[in-house]
Order: C-alpha cells, then structure tokens, then sequence
C-alpha cells in the first residue's frame, strides 16, 4: 500500500467525554475525511481490560466507544473501524515484541509511574493495584502500531510518550533482525492539546470534572453552568484566550460565530449568558450524532456488523506482516 497509514485507538475505560473528542476523536475523523490516507481506528479493548474487570461494564464501554465513533460521522467504508480483540495477531506481535523489550523501558512509562509514586506517597506496597497488563501496556499500543506500519497516529498529548516508546521498539527490532517496521510520528493537536475540565484542571475520567458527550440536553446545561470561570463581574470584559467556556465554544462553532463571541466577551458579556450561549451552540451540534448514538446503541447487532468487516480487513493486513515478522525472528 502506497498511501500514507493513520491509525489511532481509544480504550473504552469511560463514557466518551470532550477532552476525547475534540483532542483525539475530532482530529482522527477530519484527517480520515481530508486526506487519501488509509485510516484505522480501533476500540482498544484489551487496553481496557486493564482497568475494567467487570464484564457488563466492560461490554457496555466497548460498544459505547464504537457507537460514537460511528454517530459521529465515521464511515466504515473509508476507514478500517474494528475492535482490537478481533484481531488476535495483535497480540501474537505483541509477545514477540515483549521479548525484545527491556523492564527497564517499561519501568519509565508514565501511567505505571504514576501508580508507583502514589503507592509510595500512601506508603503501601509499591506494586498495589498493578496488573502485568498495566505494566506492559505499552507493548501491546506498540503492537497495535506497528502491526499496520502506520505513519501517523494521532493521540491526546499524554499519549505522546507512548507512541515514542513505540518507536524504539520498532528501532530496536530493525537493529536486530533488518528494516522490518516502519517508525511511526505521533500528531498532536497543538491548538487543543489539553481540554480542560468542570474544575479547570485537565477533562479525564479520573478526576470526575467531565462533560460527558451524549450527555441529555437538560443534563449538558447543568454541567456547562458548573464550568469554573473567574470571577470578572458581569459587564467588564473578560478575556477570550484564558476562558474555558470559549476554548469549547470554538471548538463547536463555525468561525463567525467565534467571532461574534469573542467580541461578546470582550465587550462584556456575563458568564451566565456566555454559558447559556455555549450550551446553544454545543446543544446543536451534538443532538443528532446524540440520536444516532441512542439509536446504535439500541440496535447492537448494527455495530456488530461494521467491526466484523472491519475486523477482517484489518486481518487482511494485519497476517502478511506478522508473518513477515516471523520469518525475521527465525520461526
Ligand atoms: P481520561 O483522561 O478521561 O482517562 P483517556 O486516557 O481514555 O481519557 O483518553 C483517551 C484519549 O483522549 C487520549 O488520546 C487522550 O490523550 C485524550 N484526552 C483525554 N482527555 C483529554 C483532555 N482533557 N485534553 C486532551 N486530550 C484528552
Ligand atoms: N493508549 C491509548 C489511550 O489511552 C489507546 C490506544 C491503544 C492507542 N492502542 C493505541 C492509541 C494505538 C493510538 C494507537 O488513549
């Protein structure tokens, strides 16, 4: 294949809120839309398995993430959408790859430092809470990557680390066996690169400040009157480039619409109508990619059909390289 590959996942963990779609969903669905790439997107299951040991809530958050790839506008005809455990060839790469990979690689990821620091911070055993998936995530992210010779992938800013990771891994597998992996570039939306959350510290899940998607109507208002503003009176102008109610406004916007707002602001209008307008305009354009998700999410069988195809597209690629791989190990 001569085009250039895009992949990216996301690991259903959550409900899909907007520090994922506008820095990672967004940006995926544009280039797939923009360019003659070959895009593949996947819902990182395994990933998930990580964290979500309970098998309702694990089969519940994986067809969530595949219903809203899909309401918002993915078309399964122009970019291969699967789910990463349909592809068993995956994690044959994977084992190969952990092989050739140090501890001490994984040691300095930073999701499993992180958990390491608090462990000590509480004083407990270093290594309370860690699964040998969580330790190895990255292994398997790189074997999502490598597996398809991607160019791209573009991913939220706290992903960089592991798509660098990636890299050396296919560096170190070409020093030892020949070129076999392409290295592949992560791509950050620099203009969104963290979305902020209700509190104003980074969206995530972890800190349950989020705005869920395809949240109801009545529910995206209430959340969007919580956002955190400062405290410049109704009447004085506030500043467009510090305020979080305006980064989501454009993000939703057309760029006259931006506009006018901005001069709103800066005339001084107050938070509370800047808010009502910032639900108007999110509230548009979300409630019908909300209906087909609700509709998709209502009919399963639907989803089941579009990953099977794209599961086996993805195998179509996904066999002739590994055993490429294979043949380069000795096996
Ligand atoms: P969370 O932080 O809620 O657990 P994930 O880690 O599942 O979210 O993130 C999925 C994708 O969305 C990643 O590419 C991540 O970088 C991106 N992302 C999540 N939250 C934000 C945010 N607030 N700002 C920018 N990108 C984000
Ligand atoms: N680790 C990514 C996240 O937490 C999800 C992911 C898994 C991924 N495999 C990937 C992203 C491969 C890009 C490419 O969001």
């Amino acid at each position: 294949m001569s085009t250039e590959i895009v992949l990216t996942g996301i690991k259903p963990t959550g409900r899909v809120h907007l520090g994922n779609y506008i820095a990672a969903i967004k940006p995926a669905l544009q280039i797939a839309k923009d360019s003659d790439c070959t895009a593949l997107y996947f819902i990182a299951d395994y990933h998930a398995l990580t964290f979500i040991q309970n098998r309702d809530e694990f089969n519940e958050l994986s067809y969530g993430i595949a219903a809203t790839w899909l309401a918002l506008g993915l078309d399964p005809d122009r970019v291969i959408f699967y789910r990463q455990s349909d592809v068993p060839e995956i994690f044959e790469l994977s084992w190969i790859l952990s092989c050739l990979t140090s501890k001490g690689l994984m040691n300095r990821a930073h999701a499993y430092k992180a958990m390491i620091d608090t462990n000590e911070q509480l004083g407990v055993d270093t290594d309370t809470g860690v699964n040998m998936g969580l330790f190895t995530y990255p292994i398997l992210m790189a074997a999502d990557i490598l597996l398809f010779q991607s160019d791209k992938v573009p991913v939220g800013k706290d992903q960089i680390q592991h798509v660098e990771i990636a890299r050396d891994i296919a560096d170190g597998f070409n020093r030892n066996y020949g070129e076999t992996f392409k290295l592949p570039n992560y791509v950050v939306d620099e203009n969104t690169s963290v979305v902020p959350g209700l509190d104003g510290r980074k969206m995530s899940k972890s800190y349950s400040n989020t705005i869920p998607l395809f949240e109801t109507a009545d529910e995206l208002k209430k959340l969007i009157n919580k956002i955190k503003t400062d405290s410049t009176p109704p009447n004085e102008p506030k500043d467009p480039h510090t305020s979080n109610v305006f980064l989501l406004y454009k993000e939703f916007a057309t760029p006259s619409q931006t506009q006018v707002f901005r001069d709103k602001l800066v005339k001084g209008i107050s938070w509370g109508e800047a808010k009502q307008e910032l639900f108007q305009v999110m509230n548009n354009y979300l409630e019908k990619p909300r209906n087909k998700y609700n509709d998709l999410m209502a009919s399963r069988e639907q989803i089941d059909r579009i990953l099977f195809e794209g599961a086996k597209k993805a195998r179509a690629l996904a066999a002739p390289m590994l055993e490429k791989v294979k043949s380069k190990i000795g096996r």
